[in-house]
């Protein structure tokens, strides 16, 4: 089950991520905007990252304007690690390397062919599992 949220500003796009999840048959929980009324994206960043963090969902995708603000109100939450992506190459590392498990990306960067190769990229990519990559992955939360 994948969780996703979007403001206005990445409503359009989340309507291609929608439709392209739903072809292939992956199981999605829609937490909005439901609209392009304009609205808050932490709003919908909060609700994607507990929706992960509980395990409702195993990943998350989230969508603004620019991917900037939402991203960010998700990284508030410990254990989330939501990548912004506006690459393929980006998609797949962050799977591999940080094993991000929420994307970001901004609907007023990217065009829908982009974005769903990102998509797919992101979904498909496992984590590496290497052992200097899940030691940095537990520094992130440490203080010194
Ligand atoms: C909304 O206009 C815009 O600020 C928002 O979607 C996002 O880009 C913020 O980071």
């Amino acid at each position: 089950m994948i969780a996703l949220g979007c403001d206005h500003g990445g409503y359009q796009l989340m309507q291609e991520v929608k439709m392209h999840l739903a072809k292939k048959g992956i199981l999605f929980r829609d937490f909005g905007t439901t609209s392009e009324e304009a609205t808050d994206y932490p709003i919908y960043a909060k609700k994607v990252a507990k929706a992960v963090l509980s395990g409702e969902c195993e990943k998350g995708i989230l969508i603004c304007g620019t991917g900037i603000g939402i991203s960010m109100t998700a990284n508030r939450f410990k254990g989330i690690r939501c990548a912004l992506c506006h690459d393929v190459f980006s998609a797949e590392a962050t799977r591999q390397h940080n094993d991000a498990n929420v994307l970001a990306m901004g609907g007023r960067v990217v065009g829908p062919g982009l974005a769903l190769m990102i998509v797919d990229t992101f979904l498909n990519t496992a984590f590496s599992n290497a052992p200097r990559h899940i030691q940095r992955i537990n520094q992130i939360d440490t203080e010194d």
